[in-house]
């Protein structure tokens, strides 16, 4: 397994005989990997000859400025991680993929501004403007994404056919704990009470005859509900715990 920290590095690997005309499989992460992002590289692992990852804490996608120094940062945990699975890891700093300081962004108009877009002002513009420069230098045959962010999945796919990218999007099911919650790299920020209580949400969302039922449950066992919407056959959540804010998503 290869660690790239320069992107001149992580070129001459891409360009070099060992990967030329192999399919290459790509997992895109902020680091902090646990059981769900696993399951993806498990899969592209399955899928393709060489597999990469990448561990980049993207700024731009951070609204809070303090939710960005929160976000947690586990590399050697990663690496053990991924190990199995993965031919490369691309972890760059932030400098080499924001030569521009930002002044040249992906903006979607419509979905990015509703949902999980109106309450995280300039979230999926700096979600979409990375996945971009990230498919640009990785120039995978297929890049795995996790249904839990439904949201993300859904602006990533358009993106991809409005720019005509050369690349398939896989998506992949959301992996839950035991009692049903979704894993997620904030769940370690978790109390043990706030973690119980967590478990409530993906079964409201489950199980509540409506949205409009689904919220008032919540709101009733404690959580600060930002919005819960049904949506193309998908029921969308986003709570607050003890400070820790938890999204998800389940099928109707
Ligand atoms: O889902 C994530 O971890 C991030 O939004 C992504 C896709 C890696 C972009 O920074």
């Amino acid at each position: 397994m290869k660690i790239c920290t320069h992107l001149a590095e992580w070129r001459a690997l891409r360009g070099s005989p060992e990967w030329a005309g192999l399919s290459v499989g790509f997992v895109p992460t902020m680091g902090a990997l646990h059981a769900g992002h696993e399951a993806l590289l498990a899969r592209a692992r399955a899928e393709n000859e060489r597999v990469v990852l990448s561990v980049f804490v993207n700024p731009t996608q951070f609204n809070d400025p303090a939710d960005l120094a929160r976000y947690p940062r586990t590399w050697d945990a990663d690496v053990a991680l991924a190990h199995p699975y993965v031919d490369a890891v691309l972890a760059p700093p932030a400098e080499a993929f924001y030569p521009d300081g930002y002044r040249y962004r992906v903006t979607e108009n419509s979905l990015g501004t509703q949902l999980e877009g109106a309450h995280r002002p300039g979230h999926f513009d700096g979600v979409l403007t990375v996945v971009l420069k990230l498919l640009n230098v990785v120039q995978p045959h297929r890049a795995y994404f996790g249904e839990k962010d439904w949201q993300q999945l859904e602006l990533v796919r358009g993106m991809v056919a409005a720019l005509l990218l050369p690349v398939d999007i896989v998506p992949c099911p959301t992996t839950r704990d035991a009692d049903g919650l979704a894993l997620s790299s904030r769940n370690r920020r978790l109390s043990p009470q706030a973690r119980t209580l967590a478990a409530a949400f993906p079964r409201a969302l489950r199980t509540a005859p409506t949205a409009a039922a689904a919220l008032t449950t919540l709101r009733a066992q404690g959580f600060a509900v930002d919005y819960v919407e049904d949506r193309d056959g998908v029921r969308l959540g986003a709570v607050h715990v003890e400070g820790v804010r938890l999204i998800d998503n389940v099928r109707l």
